[in-house]
């Protein structure tokens, strides 16, 4: 087989910037981020969430575009030949190990939002009638087949993208996919503003209960969101930025990033919240059924125009899960043709169908079949723990401390154009003392608290 050098690239710096918005802005900006938000009380959570960002999402996020685009490979492989022969390709494992396992139950919950969007298409999911909606979900994803299948489904779409590559797939995709995201995101925005919960919702995400503040559940809810809706600590923005062009610039193109993820995450908390808060029987802590169980209930009470809200809503969210798959997958494919000098098709075959493989134990611990517990917890759930809680930020502390400590700083700083400008001086220092402490706070936390 002939295996050319010429490593792919995105055409254009704005399809770099939309394929990288498209990763961070996924299910985490909505099913996530509205259920954290809501069981940590809206508002002081929020202000706090958009602090982590800032003072650690923001620093590790344009570390990890210098990694890539210095390294010029996948995760691995950039680490090696940044640092060759260092241990910091520990994080490099880290990361395709943890994207790997992520995507593996992403497709699963993916699966259920895909499914939702043909229910309410269809109708199945008009009829179900007030009260039910708990019972409808539940026996869904308790289900023996369909949870398998409606993954299988997404996860096909996934492999299909990456399948043509980065300029074909993942950069054509993205065009289409994130400006129609907006459209969608602003058009519902605008609809719930008109709800009668509007004014309570508002209040719920904009008006902070400042005892939140001395919680630490709190922070480390919020430092754990920061990472996950950047997309950081998995290789994926490592993996992006390998395939980017000397010219472009990655400190605009990291800040336009955060801000349009955190627009996103906020956007649609206003199109949540105020429907949650239209009708008295239900609350916003409900948890990951948050969008599952509580907003069908509020679409059902809504009639008619609830149903279009519906199949419009789980259709966003699905697109924005996809874009956010692709950029999972990417990691193995990017790995797997590196290392095995594969092309990209088998690569994506070998690393797609293995991913939905190991995916299928989480679709049926819900209530199906495979529902025994491992360390207490139902597969997907445990899965869901072990890299949010541990691996993830792990693997984002690695990349702090050696774009921090261990890389050479002028050419840190010369990769992002930071060279005579003090946010250079200013970044390196959050990299070097901000995030690790951060970031070793929270796994300490997760490893002793509560
Ligand atoms: N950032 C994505 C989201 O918010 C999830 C994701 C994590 C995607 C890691 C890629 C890599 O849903």
């Amino acid at each position: 087989m002939v295996v050319t050098n010429q490593r792919e690239q995105f055409a254009t710096k704005l399809g770099f910037i939309l394929a990288a918005v498209g990763s961070a802005v996924g299910l985490g900006n909505i099913w996530r981020f509205s259920y954290v938000a809501g069981e940590s009380g809206g508002a002081a959570f929020l202000l706090i969430y958009v602090l982590c960002i800032f003072l650690i999402g923001l620093p590790v996020l344009l570390a990890e575009f210098s990694v890539g685009r210095r390294g010029q490979s996948d995760v691995v492989g950039s680490y090696n030949n940044i640092a060759p022969g260092k241990p910091w390709v520990i994080g490099g494992i880290l990361g395709v190990l943890t994207s790997f396992l992520i995507l593996s139950f992403y497709g699963v919950i993916a699966g259920w939002v895909v499914y939702y969007f043909f229910a309410y298409l269809t109708g199945q999911a008009t009829g179900v009638g007030e009260g039910n909606y708990a019972d409808f979900f539940v026996t869904f994803i308790g289900g023996a087949a369909a949870p398998v299948v409606w993954q299988v489904i997404f996860m096909a779409l996934v492999l299909g993208i990456v399948f043509f590559g980065v300029k074909k797939g993942i950069e054509l995709s993205n065009k289409i996919f994130m400006p129609l995201l907006a459209i969608i995101l602003i058009f519902l925005a605008v609809y719930s503003l008109t709800l009668d919960g509007a004014g309570e919702g508002l209040a719920f995400l904009f008006t902070p209960d400042w005892s939140a503040f001395a919680e630490p559940g709190v922070w480390s809810s919020a430092v754990g969101q920061a990472f996950f809706t950047l997309s950081l600590g998995m290789g994926a923005m490592i993996t992006y930025s390998s395939y980017l062009s000397r010219e472009a610039n990655l400190t605009t193109a990291a800040g336009s990033v955060v801000t349009l993820d955190t627009l996103f995450a906020i956007v649609a908390g206003i199109v949540i919240f105020p429907a949650v808060f239209t009708f008295a029987n239900v609350e916003p802590d409900a948890g990951p059924g948050l969008i599952f169980i509580v907003l069908p209930e509020v679409f059902n009470q809504m009639g008619g125009a609830g149903t279009i809200f519906a199949i419009f809503f789980f259709f966003l969210v699905a697109i924005a899960a996809l874009s956010s798959a692709i950029s999972l997958l990417e990691v193995s494919v990017s790995y797997v043709m590196r290392q095995l000098n594969w092309n990209r098709r088998k690569a994506t075959l070998l690393a797609g169908i293995a991913v939905t493989v190991f995916g299928i134990p989480s679709a049926l611990s819900q209530g199906g079949p495979l529902t025994f517990e491992f360390f207490g917890l139902p597969f997907l759930d445990l899965i869901d723990t072990i890299t949010d809680q541990y691996t993830l930020p792990l693997a984002g502390m690695i990349v702090a401390l050696f774009v921090g400590w261990g890389w050479n700083q002028v050419d840190a700083l010369k990769e992002t154009g930071l060279t005579n400008s003090p946010f250079g001086v200013l970044w390196l220092w959050m990299l070097r003392i901000v995030a690790p402490i951060g970031i070793a706070w929270i796994l300490f936390q997760n490893i002793f608290g509560a």
